[in-house]
């Protein structure tokens, strides 16, 4: 088989979430523990990113440091996969430069995202800001510079990564070779897990509301909370209706995907098991498996996070090997563009 690279990041802008976690993170533990030896794997704490919207400083500096317990604490292991925080390497902010040189801004403007964050300005363009327009070309610097092959991530992330591969495309077009690796976008076998409060959209660090998702320190007793405060609709019986029933539905799709649930062949055939409960019932189901399939995820990272002398040792090695990586790719972007 052909040599893989995987890349992937997660925004420290927060505690990961149980939608990061069954949505992207397990996937990444996951191909990990299932390398083939010709598989490098390369995964980003991208705070970049994180700064496309003002963060406070000292909170921005303790997500850093949670999300990299959090990502030892699910089981990734710095000997096996390589894992660094962006701004350590800064290869990605220099490819980001030389890639915007070549990418359409009209494109970039009818991206989904970019379009739903405008709509929501009550105050026109004008505390819209440049980062936030241009950040999937950082975006397809941080998997284009590190010669990514596989992307795993979740259907939000879709639009993003078709942009990485026409960007790659055309460089190789512009300036001959193939300089750059169009990535192809694997994407997670999980549903979006939709927020608690709102279950239309989907579960995000960003949204106000705090019961609107699992983090993956809660308690057993925050979680059943939760849980049981998630909003749901007051019909009988228990039915698998995304569209119709997206509350319970949600709840369904967490037990379906959750690592301690028993497999389904599908959402309605656990459904149909799940008729004759109640809502309450239901729920405490839910709650207990959640606290089964995050509990060790929970002392793990209680564990990692009072260790600031081996959070640090990963940080370095992982920026250290992440700039090895990116070393062949901006040499021959550089020359390509005769820098
Ligand atoms: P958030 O939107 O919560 O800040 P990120 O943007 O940091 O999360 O996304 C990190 C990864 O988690 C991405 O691969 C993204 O697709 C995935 N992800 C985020 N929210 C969810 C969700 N609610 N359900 C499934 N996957 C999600
Ligand atoms: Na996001």
């Amino acid at each position: 088989t052909p040599a893989k690279t995987i890349f992937s990041g997660i925004q420290p802008t927060g505690v990961p979430h149980l939608g990061n976690y069954l949505g992207a993170l397990r996937q990444w533990a996951t191909l990990q523990n299932d390398a083939a030896t010709n598989m490098t794997l390369v995964y980003s704490l991208v705070d970049l990113h994180a700064i496309t919207v003002q963060q406070d400083s000292n909170q921005l500096q303790q997500w850093k440091k949670e999300s990299l317990a959090m990502l030892l604490a699910i089981g990734l292991d710095p000997n096996k996969s390589t894992i660094f925080h962006q701004s350590d390497v800064p290869a990605h902010a220099e490819l980001m430069w030389i890639l915007s040189c070549q990418a359409s801004t009209g494109y970039l403007s009818r991206m989904t995202q970019w379009k739903d964050k405008t709509a929501n300005e009550k105050d026109g363009n004008k505390k819209l800001k440049l980062g936030l327009l241009s950040y999937p070309v950082l975006q397809a610097a941080d998997i284009l510079v590190h010669r990514a092959t596989h992307v795993p991530v979740g259907h939000d992330q879709a639009q993003h990564l078709e942009f990485a591969r026409e960007l790659a495309n055309g460089f190789n077009h512009t300036f001959g070779g193939d300089v750059l690796i169009p990535p192809e976008t694997l994407i997670s076998p999980a549903r979006r897990v939709m927020s608690l409060k709102d279950p239309m959209a989907k579960m995000s660090k960003s949204h106000t509301n705090p019961n609107s998702r699992i983090l993956l320190t809660d308690s057993e007793e925050t979680i059943r909370t939760k849980i049981k405060a998630a909003v749901t609709d007051s019909m009988d019986s228990i039915t698998y209706d995304p569209e119709g029933r997206p509350g319970v539905s949600n709840l369904i799709d967490i037990l379906y995907h959750s690592d301690a649930h028993p497999a389904y062949p599908s959402q309605d055939e656990l459904a149909k098991d799940l008729a004759g409960l109640s809502m309450r019932a239901l729920k405490d189901r839910v709650a207990e498996t959640v606290e089964t399939t995050i509990k060790h995820i929970r002392a793990s990272y209680a564990h990692f996070l009072n260790d600031n002398d081996y959070l640090d040792k990963v940080a370095a090695q992982g920026a250290e090997k992440a700039a090895k990586s990116a070393t062949t790719t901006m040499k021959a972007v550089k020359s390509a563009v005769g820098l």
